[in-house]
C-alpha cells in the first residue's frame, strides 16, 4: 500500500523532532480533537497544590451539577497526572451543611447567589467550593477553577466570582442540511442529519462541552441562507435529539428560517406577514417546535439580502416581518434579525444601507427581537470601522455579529488570532453614550462557527484560538486578546513560560499582519469574488456593482479610496459626530482606516512623511515580513508542542508565506498598472507580471 503523503510528512517530522530534542522530551503526537481541555499534568509546585486537593466531588443529581462534578473529578485526575484515578464523585440530593471537610462541593441551588450562569469558587473547608443559583452557573465554575488550575494556579489563592456580561452568546453555524458548510473550510458540517435522530454523533456532546468550558450557551444549527426543511415535521425529532443532547452543556438550539416558508412548504399562496394564515402557520410551528424542545431558543433570520426572501416582498417591512415571527415565538424565546441588509436596486453607498433601513425602525421591533448586527459595515473584512447602528437603535436590543470562520482572512491556512479584531469593534467608542460592547450587552454576541468535521475542528490547530476566544470576550469583553491568547495557548500547546513569550506575540501580531499583506491603509473587499480567498482588486465586470472589489478601492491613474465625506456618499455622518470628527480629516485621523473614508491621490502625504504610494507599498511589504517572522518563532517551538501539531502549524505557515507574498505582489501590480508610478527605491518588484495574477483561477476552493 502506498503511504499518504501526509502521513510520510507526519513522520519525517516526528523523526526530526525526536533527532531534535531527544526521545524522551518530545511530547506525545496530538491531532488537536481535545481543544484547550487537554488538562496536560502539571509539574512542580503547581502539581504539589493539585496533588493536595481532595478527591472527593460533593454534586447533586441535576444532570448538569453530575457533568460539571465528572468534570471536576476526571480534570483533575488529568492535571494530577493520574487520569486512570479519577477521583469521586458523591451525588447526594442535597448537599450537607455544614459543608463536608476535605471536599470538592458544588453548591449549585443557592438563592443569595446572582442567576444567569454566575458563579463564585473560593476555598473552603480545606478544600474549594463552587457556588451558585443555578446548575449551569457550577458547570461554568467548575470550567473556570479547571482553566485557573491548568494555568498553575495555587488552589489556595483562587477566588472567583464572574457573571456574564450579556445573557446570548451563541455560535451561528452556517451549515446546510446535506452537511456542506457555507465559507467552512474545515470538512463537512458536524450535523449529520441524514442519520438523526436514531444516531447522534458524540462530537455533538464534546462540541457542547467545549462551547460550555468557555461560557457559549446557545447555538443555530443552520445556515442563514436557510433550507425550509428545517421548519417541517421530518426534523422536529432530529432537532430534539440534538437540543437533549446539548441541554446539560447549557446549550439552547436556535434554527435559521427561511421566510417564505408559509408559502414554499406550507401550502399557503403567500408568505405576507400581516396575513392571519401566515401568522397562524408560525406559531403552529413555533407551537411544535416548543412541545418537542420547551427550551428553544428561538429563529435567527435572513430576510432580503443577498437574494433571501423577506416581509419587503410583500411590500412590509423589517418590523412588520421580524414581529410576525415575534409573535409566533412569544415569550418562550426570541426572534434573532439580521441587519446585513443591501440591495441590488439601492445605488447607495453598500456600507450605508442597513443604518438606513434599520434606523427608522428603532422602537417598532417587539420586547423579543434582536437586531444581529455584523461588527463592521460591509462584511468581516480584515479591518472595519465598527458598524454605524451601533449606538444608533437606542430602543431595541442589538447583537453583534462577528466572524469565526475567516472567511476574508485566509480561511482555514493563514494563521490570524482574531480577539484584537473584535475588540477593536468591542472597546470602540459609539459617541452615543457607550462602547460598542455596552450597546450589546443586553442581548448578546453570535460568532459565525469554525467548527466541522475535521478532526481539529477548525480547520487549523490555532483556528480553534478564535472559537475559544470568541467564547471568552462574550463572557467578558474586557478580558484582554493577550490573556486570552495566553491562556489559550497554554491549555492548547505548553505552559512554558518562553514558549508563551513567543507564542502570545505571535498571535497577537498576526491580525496586523494579514491587514498588511491583503488590504492595508482602510481598504477592503478586495479579495477575488465567489471563493474570497486570494487577490482580484482587478476585478470590475460583475453585475452587481457592490460585488465588484473595484467598487471599493476607487482607483485610477490619480488616486485611491472610497469618500465617504459629505463630498463622496457621507457615510461618515452615520456615525456619532464626535466619532465623525475623528476620521472626517485625512491628515489627522489614525491612517489604518484611511481608504475607507478618504479618496486621495497616490502622492498624498502621510504623517510620516512618506507619499501614500511608498507607504501603501512598505505596508504589503511588511506584511509579508511579519509572516516570515511568524514562521521563525514558531520554528523554534519545536520542543515545547508534539511533532504531530507543530508539523501541521509549521505547513500552514507556509502556506501563508507563499500567499502574502502573493497578495502582495498581485496587488502592487495592479495599483501599478493603474498609477504607472515606479516602485519606491530598493523595493523587490512583483514575481510575476500582473496578466499572471489575473489568470490564476480557484474552481476547488473550499467554501
Ligand atoms: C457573506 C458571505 C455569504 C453569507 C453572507 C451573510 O456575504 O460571503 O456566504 O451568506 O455573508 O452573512 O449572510
Amino acid at each position: 500500500m502506498i503511504m499518504g503523503r501526509v502521513l510520510v510528512n507526519r513522520l519525517v517530522a516526528l523523526a526530526a523532532a525526536v533527532a531534535a530534542c531527544g526521545a524522551a522530551s518530545v511530547a506525545q503526537a496530538e491531532d488537536g480533537y481535545k481543544l484547550w481541555l487537554r488538562y496536560a499534568p502539571l509539574q512542580g509546585e503547581a502539581l504539589a497544590h493539585v496533588r493536595g486537593l481532595p478527591r472527593v466531588v460533593y454534586a447533586d443529581p441535576d444532570p448538569t451539577v453530575a457533568l460539571a462534578g465528572a468534570e471536576l473529578a476526571r480534570g483533575l485526575a488529568d492535571l494530577r497526572g493520574e487520569s486512570s484515578r479519577p477521583g469521586v464523585v458523591v451525588t447526594a440530593s442535597r448537599l450537607a451543611r455544614p459543608l463536608p471537610p476535605n471536599s470538592l462541593s458544588l453548591d449549585c441551588h443557592d438563592p443569595s447567589q446572582p442567576t444567569g450562569g454566575a458563579f463564585a469558587v473560593s476555598p473552603a473547608n480545606g478544600g474549594l467550593r463552587v457556588v451558585a443559583a443555578e446548575p449551569v452557573g457550577c458547570l461554568y465554575g467548575a470550567f473556570a477553577l479547571l482553566r485557573e488550575l491548568s494555568l498553575g494556579r495555587d488552589p489556595a489563592t483562587i477566588n472567583l466570582a464572574e457573571r456574564p456580561a450579556m445573557p446570548l452568546r451563541m455560535l451561528d453555524h452556517w451549515d446546510n442540511p446535506d452537511g456542506k458548510v457555507e465559507r467552512g473550510y474545515a470538512g463537512r458540517s458536524i450535523f449529520d442529519w441524514w442519520k438523526l435522530p436514531e444516531h447522534l454523533d458524540e462530537r455533538l456532546v464534546d462540541y457542547a462541552r467545549a462551547d460550555a468550558s468557555i461560557g457559549l450557551n446557545g447555538a443555530v444549527v443552520n445556515n442563514v441562507n436557510a433550507s425550509p426543511l428545517f421548519l417541517t415535521d421530518r426534523y422536529l425529532p432530529k432537532l430534539k435529539r440534538v437540543a437533549d443532547a446539548w441541554r446539560p452543556y447549557g446549550i439552547r438550539l436556535y434554527i435559521s428560517v427561511r421566510f417564505s416558508a408559509p408559502h414554499e412548504i406550507g401550502g399557503l399562496a403567500t408568505a405576507d406577514p400581516l396575513d392571519p394564515a401566515v401568522q397562524a402557520w408560525w406559531k403552529a410551528r413555533a407551537d411544535a417546535l416548543y412541545a418537542a424542545i420547551p427550551d428553544f431558543g428561538g429563529f435567527l433570520v435572513k430576510a432580503n439580502s443577498e437574494g433571501e426572501p423577506g416581509p419587503q416582498d410583500y411590500h412590509r417591512s423589517h418590523a412588520d416581518g421580524a414581529n410576525a415571527l415575534a409573535r409566533a415565538v412569544g415569550p418562550r424565546g426570541v426572534v434573532i434579525w439580521r441587519a446585513f441588509v443591501y440591495s441590488a436596486e439601492d445605488k447607495t453607498d453598500r456600507a450605508m444601507q442597513a443604518y438606513n433601513e434599520f434606523v427608522p425602525l428603532d422602537g417598532k421591533f417587539d420586547a423579543n427581537v434582536i437586531v444581529q448586527v455584523k461588527n463592521g459595515p460591509i462584511d468581516f473584512q480584515p479591518r472595519e470601522p465598527f458598524h454605524p447602528l451601533f449606538g444608533a437603535m437606542p430602543h431595541t436590543r442589538l447583537m453583534f455579529e462577528g466572524q469565526i470562520t475567516k472567511e476574508y482572512l485566509g480561511q482555514a491556512t493563514h494563521l490570524v488570532y482574531l480577539a484584537p479584531y473584535w475588540k477593536e469593534a468591542l472597546d470602540a467608542d459609539t459617541g452615543r453614550g457607550g462602547t460598542v460592547a455596552q450597546v450589546i450587552a443586553p442581548a448578546g454576541m453570535a460568532g459565525v462557527a469554525n467548527t466541522g468535521s475535521d478532526r481539529d475542528w477548525s480547520g487549523s490547530h490555532f483556528n480553534q484560538a478564535n472559537w475559544y476566544a470568541f467564547g471568552r470576550l462574550a463572557w467578558n469583553p474586557n478580558l484582554s486578546s493577550e490573556q486570552i491568547a495566553r491562556e489559550w495557548a497554554a491549555q492548547t500547546f505548553s505552559r512554558d513560560p518562553a514558549f508563551l513569550a513567543k507564542v502570545v506575540t505571535l498571535m497577537i501580531g498576526s491580525r496586523q499582519a494579514v491587514v498588511n499583506y491583503m488590504t492595508p491603509l482602510g481598504l477592503a473587499h478586495q479579495m477575488a469574488t465567489g471563493h474570497h480567498y486570494g487577490p482580484g482588486p482587478w476585478v470590475c465586470d460583475l453585475k452587481r456593482p457592490e460585488w465588484n472589489p473595484c467598487y471599493y478601492a476607487k482607483a485610477d491613474k490619480a488616486g485611491i479610496g472610497f469618500d465617504r465625506t459629505a463630498g463622496g456618499s457621507n457615510a461618515l455622518a452615520q456615525y456619532a459626530p464626535s466619532v465623525a470628527a475623528r476620521w472626517s480629516d485625512p491628515r489627522l485621523m489614525d491612517e489604518d482606516y484611511l481608504l475607507w473614508f478618504h479618496h486621495v491621490p497616490w502622492d498624498f502625504r502621510l504623517r510620516s512623511g512618506s507619499t501614500l504610494w511608498a507607504d501603501l507599498v512598505g505596508r504589503y511589504d511588511r506584511g509579508v515580513a511579519q509572516v516570515d517572522q511568524m514562521a521563525r518563532m514558531w520554528a523554534g517551538q519545536a520542543a515545547y508542542v508534539d511533532a504531530e501539531r507543530f508539523a501541521d502549524v509549521s505547513d500552514d505557515l507556509r502556506i501563508q508565506a507563499r500567499e502574502a507574498r502573493w497578495w502582495r505582489d498581485a496587488s502592487i501590480a495592479y495599483w501599478q498598472s493603474l498609477n504607472g508610478l515606479p516602485l519606491p527605491a530598493g523595493t523587490r518588484p512583483p514575481e510575476h507580471p500582473l496578466e499572471y495574477y489575473k489568470s490564476l483561477q480557484f474552481p476547488d476552493a473550499p467554501g
